[in-house]
Formats: C-alpha cells, sequence, structure tokens
C-alpha cells in the first residue's frame, strides 16, 4: 500500500467515526470518574460490547453506533428491500456469502439473524472509507439500475442491502457483518456472538 493510499484510508476512517451517532449504552458497570480509569479499564471500555436500543427505528431508517472504534450500522429493511436481494445474484462477486465476512448465524440469504434488521461494520473493504447509505433505488448518480444499498464515494464500490459487494467495484469482498445477539425484540448487542451468550 502507498503512502498515499494509506492517508486515504485514513482520511476516509476519519470521516466514517465522525458519524457515528453514538451507542446506546456500554455492556457493563459505569465507572463514575473517567480520569481515574487504569489503561486496563480503558481497554475494557474500548472493546466492550455495546447495547442498542432499536426500537424506534423505522422501516428504510439506518442508525450508526460506534463499536471498538468502528461504526456500526443498523438498517431496518423494507419488505421491497428484502425482496430485490432475490435478484441480484448475477451482479454480485458472493451472493450466497462463501467468504467469512459474517458469523455462521449471519451466512444466509439475509446476512442477518432478522431478516428485517441488518447489521453491518460501516467500512469499505477496499481502502477503509465508510460508504454512504442509498436506498434510493434508481438514484439519478447512480444510474437507472441501482438497486439501493451502500455506496462507497472513495472509489465507487457499491454494496447491496445485504452489504454484498458488485462485481467490478474495487472492493473486493462484502462487507463485515460483526458478532451480534439480540437480548429482546427491540435490543440487541454488539460484540458478542450469538451461540456465545
Ligand atoms: S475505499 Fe475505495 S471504494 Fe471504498
Amino acid at each position: 500500500m502507498t503512502d498515499e493510499s494509506v492517508n486515504q484510508s485514513r482520511r476516509c476512517l476519519l470521516i466514517g467515526a465522525s458519524s457515528v451517532v453514538g451507542a446506546v449504552g456500554v455492556v457493563g458497570a459505569a465507572v463514575p470518574f473517567v480520569q481515574s480509569w487504569t489503561p486496563n479499564a480503558k481497554a475494557r471500555a474500548a472493546g466492550a460490547p455495546v447495547e442498542v436500543d432499536i426500537s424506534k427505528l423505522e422501516p428504510g431508517q439506518r442508525m450508526t453506533v460506534e463499536w471498538r472504534g468502528r461504526p456500526i450500522w443498523i438498517v431496518r429493511r423494507t419488505p421491497e428491500a428484502l425482496a430485490g436481494l432475490k435478484v441480484l445474484a448475477d451482479r454480485l462477486r458472493d451472493p450466497t456469502s462463501d467468504e467469512p465476512q459474517q458469523p455462521k448465524y449471519a451466512t444466509n440469504e439475509y446476512r442477518s439473524i432478522k431478516p428485517e434488521y441488518l447489521v453491518l461494520i460501516g467500512i469499505c473493504t477496499h481502502l477503509g472509507c465508510s460508504p454512504t447509505y442509498r436506498p434510493d433505488v434508481a438514484a439519478v448518480d447512480l444510474g437507472s439500475d441501482w438497486a439501493g444499498g451502500f455506496f462507497c464515494p472513495c472509489h465507487g464500490s457499491r454494496f447491496d442491502f445485504a452489504g454484498r459487494v458488485y462485481k467490478g467495484v474495487p472492493a473486493p469482498i462484502n462487507l463485515e457483518v460483526p458478532p451480534h445477539r439480540y437480548v429482546n425484540e427491540h435490543v440487541l448487542i454488539i460484540g458478542v456472538d450469538q451461540e456465545s451468550v
């Protein structure tokens, strides 16, 4: 990787980090005085699972939280978006998620535990920019065949509503699905595998 591409990647990550709107909570006990944290406590907090309330997420909306310094997207897909996933296979590089960019429990046609909710790490698998959420089917700037999904403005990579990468773009693999599990209908935890609890 050249210096310029490394710089580009860092710039993109910063852009992505600045778009994070905040997690609902970090799992574990609250610490009253941040200044008194030991390095170990800080490290634990930085990697701690994040609890997210998704009860206000409307169909078609995306929310962003931060986990381990990375933007995590939660998208509530519409019935139309879910139906659209079934007709794209010929245009995708890994339509059946054969590559290991998702936990086993998300290796399915929706790349998720529940079809309606998609959970992704919002970092492009090319050089690390944060793609934009573009649910607008046939958007003028993306072409009449744009089926909705995520578009990376850095070098033009395209991903569908399941984070699956299109053929012929710089990104080589699908967007990554982080470990996650549902506590109940409205709360999920990012950073903990479904099987491990
Ligand atoms: S970082 Fe190059 S296309 Fe996304």
